[in-house]
């Protein structure tokens, strides 16, 4: 009873076929004596007809859900009024002779369905069983779609696809490093890479060019919705390039998978904005351009007021920024204050508010201290009657930009701004090279260590670290980070001159990067690169909120597979081997 056809193929031109169909049985329903089974597979479902009197029928009334079966008969067209258009085998039917079972399935810990209802800790607990609906049936389809367009496209464009180690020195790129222990060196271990950055770049060093991985990565940091403590890059680098090329190449890669996967043409080329252009429009370096609702400048209109919050902002040097809520003049006072206290998540210490009446003028919330002024404000927000003007004002414009950022984040799904089926891809660029680190009181890398300053900074360096940008960039599509890169050092002086600025000494760079800067001695080619979260994509392309919905075996929000049990103890035998004591 080997299968002859998929559950997905039956079509009118194979009426009076002999068939055998495998899969698992889908739903099952008995319609006064003829039996309808629905035999569902990877490729599709077919629905099959027990008729009351054919041999089969006492094994069909056996069969409850997820069985598994083979299934031998006689394709026919259905009737006109069964036809089914929702179904692609929807025109046809299997008459059943011959039912096996091939295994039996214990009862459901949840129904299979395009998207299950169940809950997620149930999910994970039964992933094979999750992994059989169609929802995820497609986006592991799909996902194994854009692997392999990523891969032609790559190795069709030269790049050579080489693996990197797993077991590493530890690497740097922000995170805590997962440790495994050394059994032949006591008290030594590897580190899983964070990503593949220093060897990517000796392979630069080597000469090949242009190399990718689809490589794992592997990160022991908070889980988020669009992050998981292992997963997957498209990790990529090029010799002899600059931003222009990376930038390019990477707008050639997307297209040719939106396009091959997807059926898709996304924008031949990206647009561009700078790090400080996106914070103070968007309040954020990970802007949805899929909408507008940008922050605006209030600080003009702050002055010119009475009213003493913003004039204290503006005073020491900081920001009044509003956002005009198209329509939100409606919004209740209950509703202004759940944004009010979204804002203050942010460390806003406030958030004011004014509505604009359809007369042109302002009401309500702190419109008193702006009388006179109304058409000048109204004018320059180009807000309109019945919009809500917001308003936020800080000493630090950092938290002005963040705050009426995640509040605009709110807003764009609140009021339903964009169409959720759209892909707009936007390159960040011009990053600062260093962020100052408040708590620890230095300056610390805003990327990772290796990307280079540009070029006019390199003089000054060390006398401004805050005011160097980066030849750096990331990639956001709709909100997410997709991608980041950056042009990297490939000169060990000032590689070292780096480490300094991050108050790294000499000792501790050699000891951690040596192998690096010594590399960048022997003709280190210039280079650059980039890479795409494969997760992160897969997701965006499939209309999903968390990656995991695109990975087969992902972690909990704990780190955590709960269906094989991991983290889990080892035996007191395998510690001791690793010459590990576990501290009570
Ligand atoms: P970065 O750390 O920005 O850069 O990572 C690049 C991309 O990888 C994805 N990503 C993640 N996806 C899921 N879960 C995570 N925990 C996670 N962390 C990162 C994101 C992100 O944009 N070596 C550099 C790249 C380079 O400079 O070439 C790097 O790893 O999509």
């Amino acid at each position: 009873m080997k299968r002859t056809v998929t559950c997905g193929a039956l079509r009118e031109k194979d009426a009076g076929a002999a068939v055998i169909l495998n899969g698992w049985v889908h739903r099952t329903r008995d319609h006064g004596g003829v039996f309808f089974i629905n035999v569902r597979d990877r490729y599709g479902i077919t629905q099959v007809l027990v008729n009351p009197e054919a041999a089969c029928v006492s094994v069909a009334r056996e069969l409850h859900q997820e069985y598994c079966v083979a299934i031998a008969g006689t394709v026919r067209v259905r009737p006109p009024a069964m036809i089914n258009p929702a179904m692609e085998t929807g025109t046809i039917e299997v008459v059943a002779d011959n039912i096996v079972i091939l295994n039996r399935c214990e009862t459901l810990p949840f129904q299979i369905e395009e998207e299950t209802q169940a809950k997620e800790e149930t999910r994970l607990l039964y992933r094979y069983m999750d992994l059989r609906s169609s929802g995820m049936q497609h986006r592991i389809a799909l996902r194994s779609a854009v692997n392999f367009a990523a891969r032609e496209w790559l190795v069709g464009a030269g790049f050579y696809e080489i693996e990197t180690p797993t077991f590493i020195k530890s690497t740097p790129e922000g995170a805590r490093d997962y440790l495994v222990p050394s059994r032949l060196y006591p008290g030594q271990f590897y580190a899983l890479p964070q990503s593949p950055q220093l060897y990517k770049q000796l392979l630069m060093v080597a000469g090949f060019d242009k190399y990718f991985q689809i490589a794992r990565c592997y990160r022991d940091e908070d889980a988020r919705g669009d992050r998981q403590p292992e997963f997957t890059q498209i990790d990529i680098e090029m010799s002899f390039v600059d931003r222009e090329d990376v930038l390019t190449m990477t707008e050639e890669l997307l297209n040719h998978i939106f396009k091959k996967t997807l059926d898709m043409h996304i924008a031949e080329h990206f647009p561009r904005i700078t790090y400080t252009e996106a914070q103070e429009r968007y309040g954020t370096d990970k802007p949805d351009i899929r909408f507008g609702l940008e922050l605006q400048d209030f600080s003009s209109f702050g002055e010119r007021s009475t009213f003493r919050v913003f004039h204290d902002a503006l005073e020491s040097g900081g920001a009044v920024k509003a956002l005009v809520v198209p329509g939100g003049a409606h919004y209740s006072r209950k509703q202004i204050e759940a944004l009010e206290s979204l804002a203050k998540v942010y460390q806003a210490s406030g958030l004011a508010w004014m509505k604009v009446t359809h007369d042109g003028k302002l009401e309500g919330g702190i419109s008193k201290y702006f009388s006179g002024q109304e058409k000048v404000i109204i004018d320059g927000l180009h807000a309109q009657g019945g919009d809500l003007i917001l308003i936020a004002a800080d000493s630090r414009r950092t938290v002005v930009n963040r705050a009426l950022g995640a509040l605009r984040t709110k807003l764009g799904t609140d009021l339903k701004a964009y169409n959720p089926a759209d892909f707009a891809f936007v390159w960040i660029i011009d990053f600062p090279l260093f962020e100052f680190n408040a708590e620890e009181q230095k300056w610390k890398a805003a990327h990772h260590f290796f990307s280079a300053p540009q070029a006019q900074y390199i003089p000054t360096l060390e006398q401004d670290p805050g005011a160097v940008k980066g030849d750096l960039y990331d990639l956001v599509l709709n909100g997410y980070e997709l991608a980041s890169g950056s042009i990297r050092i490939h000169d060990a002086a000032l590689q070292k001159r780096i480490f300094k600025v991050v108050g790294i000494d000499e000792a501790e760079a050699e000891e951690r990067f040596g192998f690096l800067t010594t590399a960048f001695k022997f003709g280190a080619p210039p280079h650059g690169g980039i890479a795409p979260g494969l997760d992160r994509l897969v997701m965006l392309m499939s209309g999903q909120s968390s990656i995991k919905e695109v990975i087969a075996f992902p972690k909990n929000s704990n780190a955590q597979s709960l269906m094989d049990g991991c983290p889990s103890t080892v035996d007191q035998k395998q510690l001791d081997e690793l010459h590990l004591l576990i501290k009570e």
